[in-house]
């Protein structure tokens, strides 16, 4: 059976191509001035965020279930990442003054009570009075539109590995597939793909150029697209705050940036309603750069 770690295990070794995504550097930028170490980023990839902190001066660890980007963190920058599950890290109690969860850990979640988990794992971790930080991908209108008219987002979910399937096509081949989704002529489907080359953003048209690439040249592409999950959430602003509602956790802060939203949440508060199978943290302290 597929472990989640999987999909990022197999996309490790062409991830370098498109690790600055999302909340990518401009995102983090947007936050250093509120940043106090010593910083741990959660979904830490292959260290880019990390490495841009420690570069900055700053005292920051990296957490990461997927062997493969801890691997290449240390062979790539240097950098030794924890690796272990956001849900149970094997970290002390109040260690950080800062959490950063990246783009791909909660918000590529559908599963509350693992998010649940996840953030409560968070509130142990951070000092009293830190701050919590999370990442929200977000796609451009022209791209959220396009997804929709093809069926591929609906209802803040998205038909993740069909989209991945998508990169498998030939320009024809997709063409052919605008039209039959979308439910048009020749004519509605060269509208429908104009519009996106017109309006949606250039990192956008780059990073799926770059995703056709990697898939293509993947020895088994099937596999990797039968790793990644079925669904994905898609959560805009009212999503995220209607998910911090739920989870019974302030937002101080919902900031709005070109990749992605950052919500800034309290750690104090509990994260209730108790979430009853989250895995025991590992209290024994790993190898940390602090
Ligand atoms: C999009 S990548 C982060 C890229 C990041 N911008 C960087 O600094 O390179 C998301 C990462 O989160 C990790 N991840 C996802 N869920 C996780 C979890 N529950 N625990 C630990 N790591 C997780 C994945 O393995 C992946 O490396």
């Amino acid at each position: 059976m597929k472990q989640p770690a999987d999909f990022w295990d197999a996309l490790a070794p062409f991830h370098s191509a498109i690790e600055n995504n999302y909340f990518d550097l401009p995102s983090l930028h947007h936050i250093r001035s509120e940043l106090r170490e010593p910083v741990l980023v959660v979904g830490a990839g292959q260290g880019l965020i990390v490495a841009e902190l420690q570069s900055k001066g700053f005292q920051c660890d990296g957490v990461d279930f997927s062997a493969e980007m801890v691997r290449r963190a240390r062979s790539r920058r240097g950098i030794i990442l924890i690796q272990a599950d956001a849900s149970a890290m094997p970290l002390g109690d109040a260690t950080y003054e800062t959490i950063i969860y990246a783009t791909g850990v909660i918000d590529f979640n559908s599963d509350e009570n693992a998010i649940r988990c996840i953030l409560r794992e968070g509130q142990r971790v951070v000092k009293p009075g830190g701050k919590m930080f999370v990442a929200f991908y977000r796609l451009s209108p022209a791209l959220e539109s396009f997804l929709t008219k093809l069926g591929l987002l609906s209802g803040n979910v998205v038909l993740h590995r069909r989209s991945l399937e998508t990169y498998l096509l030939t320009g024809p081949q997709m063409f052919r597939w605008v039209m039959k989704n979308s439910g048009t002529g020749w004519l509605g489907a060269a509208a429908l793909m104009l519009r996106l080359a017109t309006f949606g953003t250039i990192r956008e048209k780059a990073t799926t150029l770059k995703m056709q690439r990697i898939v293509r040249k993947m020895k088994d592409p099937r596999a990797f697209i039968q790793a990644a999950s079925e669904t994905q959430p898609y959560r805009n602003e009212v999503e995220i705050r209607k998910l911090f509602d739920r989870l019974n956790i302030p937002i101080q802060e919902l900031r709005t940036l070109a990749t992605c939203w950052i919500a800034r949440a309290t750690p104090a508060a509990s994260v209730g309603p108790v979430a009853s199978n989250c895995p025991a943290p590992e209290r024994e302290k790993p190898e940390q750069s602090h």
